[in-house]
């Protein structure tokens, strides 16, 4: 039984070490070493190029390495009925919950302005924000965006969320659907991005949703890059329109370095590291899932090819 590790941007020996210990008859190849290619039953990956899962013929699980598979249903060969099965790992949603909440909190209390305040030697007091009135939108209530709601519900910020489906999370005022978004976005002073990349949700930060928010809005983008239309939002933050965004993907990865967000005063940027997958604590999970897989039961967290997550 071997599995094929492939991402440019996770250690290697360090999933070997854990999946070895989890399951010891495991096999553990590392592309391009990938030796007979009939050997490889598991998929363990990361932005694979894609024509490569097509030729393993004996495949049956592609686990991704990250909680978005968006990078898998980008190869146009993907094997048809292999499972794909996304990791759903707790440490990973709480790195993405420390993220939002610094982001959204270091706005909130007006703590870039006090950045500015301090180069000037000014002890100088701006007005302390409403939490009460400050209302949070979390584009996605799925594994990550569900709990972030629950956190900012619990200190006291009016929250909403919007879905495709219809949720009940206690103090989370749910929108779903096409109809549902404008509402939301209509209230909403600091938005938080968290949902998949599929065919429904690209480019769906565009002018339209930014003429929608508030005068003042802020956005918080951590899912995926192509969830923004980037000349939109720099349009609405020249415009005054939104206050500033704090950005962790981008279309183009890295971020190139003559890219207008760079030097913006309003926009902050971090590399793509509000959730990086922890060998430690995720190694488990996809051990159980290739002993699932092994006992001819679905994987854990398996994605639903209709709905592309
Ligand atoms: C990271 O971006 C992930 O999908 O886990």
């Amino acid at each position: 039984m071997t599995l094929l590790f492939i991402s440019n941007s996770d250690d290697p020996d360090r999933w070997r070490e854990g999946l070895g210990r989890a399951l010891p008859d495991l096999e553990v190849r590392v592309w391009p070493e990938i030796g007979r290619a009939e050997d490889i039953r598991y998929a363990l990956v990361w932005k694979a190029r894609p024509g490569i899962l097509a030729g393993l013929p004996n495949l049956e699980l592609i686990q991704s390495l990250g909680m978005g598979v968006d990078h898998i249903f980008v190869d146009p060969e993907l094997p048809a009925t292999v499972p794909v099965a996304r990791l759903i790992d707790q440490d990973l949603v709480r790195q993405m919950s420390e993220y939002v909440l610094a982001m959204a909190l270091r706005h909130h209390r007006r703590l870039d302005e006090y950045d500015r305040i301090q180069q000037t030697g000014d002890w100088r007091r701006l007005a302390m924000p409403d939490t009460g009135a400050t209302r949070i939108g979390i584009l996605g209530l799925g594994e990550i965006g569900a709990p972030i709601a629950r956190l900012f519900a619990e200190l006291g910020f009016a929250v909403a969320g919007w879905s495709r489906t219809q949720k009940s999370i206690p103090g989370v005022e749910s929108f779903r659907g096409a109809a549902g978004l404008s509402n939301f976005l209509a209230r909403t002073d600091i938005l938080v991005c968290l949902l998949p990349l599929t065919k429904v949700t690209k480019n769906i930060l565009d002018k339209t949703a930014f003429a929608r928010l508030p005068k003042g809005a802020y956005i918080i983008n951590l899912a995926r890059g192509q969830h923004v239309v980037e000349e939109d939002l720099l349009a609405a933050i020249e415009a005054g329109h939104l206050s500033g965004a704090a950005l962790d993907v981008f279309r183009t990865e890295p971020l190139p370095k003559d890219h207008p967000f760079w030097a913006h005063p309003k926009i902050r940027i971090t590399p793509h590291i509000a959730g990086i997958t922890n060998p430690a604590t995720a190694v488990a999970q996809v051990a159980e899932n290739i002993r699932r897989v092994r006992a001819g039961h679905q994987p854990l967290n398996l994605v639903d090819r209709t709905q592309g997550y």
